[in-house]
């Protein structure tokens, strides 16, 4: 069953909170120190007529991208508009629900990109049936999302039994599966856009550790920074999303949620805790 995705079904973040709109801001930046300082790993061509930002939050990205091409409309759509939205004269912001139909005029877009979506899509083969039929052909697309499980490095702490942490992270899996949310979507993408007729399929894996624990720099920076934006983001949303649609009383998911965030606060460095995101860029077949 397709459940409809809403500003009422969307528990996950409130892009139009200072406290959440900071944290999607850190985020961004984590994303950019990802990718080496890029936007995208897609290879753009110059000319490019129009883009999708699905989701986007504070519009962070799609601002940058906005000034980065001048002469490219840049069209962003989210549940929630931004509290701030950017001026620039090809950007434009619009209220959607990308699971829903879309709308715009098929085959449109050169770009469409979306990022950490996760939780809010309901349809995910439905929506990348619509990201094939909306871009032109040869369009380009790319995706970025955590890709679950959570995990810890030291064996021990790796299930939910050892590890509040972990725990939390099997618990939203069942809240989020019980209001129709595929906590596994990312797995069957690549095989979805293959079905749909996609080329050029490429998927990437970045580990995002939370905390200091890695011996790189470069992974320590992140770490640093995504334990910070983790934590706040259990601290926002981990009792909604328990609690979602009665999958745990008040009560137990606050114990549960307080557990977990101890757990991260106090043994991220022992237990080596972290994310997998995954990104995931295909193209339309040019026919
Ligand atoms: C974690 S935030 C990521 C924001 C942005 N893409 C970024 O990476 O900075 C997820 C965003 O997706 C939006 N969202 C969730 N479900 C959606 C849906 N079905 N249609 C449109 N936007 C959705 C949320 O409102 C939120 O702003």
């Amino acid at each position: 069953m397709t459940m409809r995705a809403g500003p009422d079904g969307y528990v996950m973040t409130k892009p139009d909170d200072a406290t959440e709109k900071s944290r999607l801001d850190l985020q961004h930046y984590i994303w950019l120190l990802t990718l080496g300082g890029n936007l995208h790993l897609t290879p753009l061509p110059e000319n490019l007529h129009k883009i999708l930002d699905i989701g986007t939050g504070t519009g962070v990205w799609a601002a940058e991208m906005a000034r980065a091409w001048p002469n490219t409309q840049i069209i962003a759509t989210d549940l929630v508009l931004p509290q701030s939205m950017s001026t620039l004269p090809n950007l434009t912001f619009q209220k959607h629900d990308a699971d829903s139909p879309w709308p715009f005029e098929e085959g449109c877009f050169d770009f469409i990109h979306g990022r950490m979506l996760a939780s809010g899509i309901h349809d995910w083969p439905g929506l990348l049936e619509k990201t094939y039929r909306f871009l032109v052909p040869g369009g380009l697309l790319e995706l970025l999302d955590v890709s679950h499980p959570f995990r810890a490095k030291l064996q021990s702490a790796d299930n939910a039994e050892t590890s509040p942490f972990i725990r939390f992270g099997h618990l939203a899996q069942r809240s989020w599966e019980n209001n129709g949310l595929d906590y596994y979507a990312t797995a069957k993408h690549s095989e979805r856009m293959k079905q749909l007729g996609f080329v050029g399929i490429t998927k990437r894996t970045f580990q995002w550790p939370l905390g200091d624990w890695p011996e790189s720099q470069q992974d320590k920076k992140i770490g640093k920074l995504t334990l910070e934006n983790f934590s706040s983001f259990i601290a926002t949303a981990g009792v909604a999303i328990l609690t979602r649609d009665g999958f745990m009383d008040e009560d137990e998911a606050k114990a549960a949620v307080s557990a977990a965030e101890q757990d991260l606060q106090h043994n991220h460095n022992q237990k080596g805790f972290y994310l997998t995101m995954v990104m995931h860029t295909a193209s339309r077949a040019r026919m």
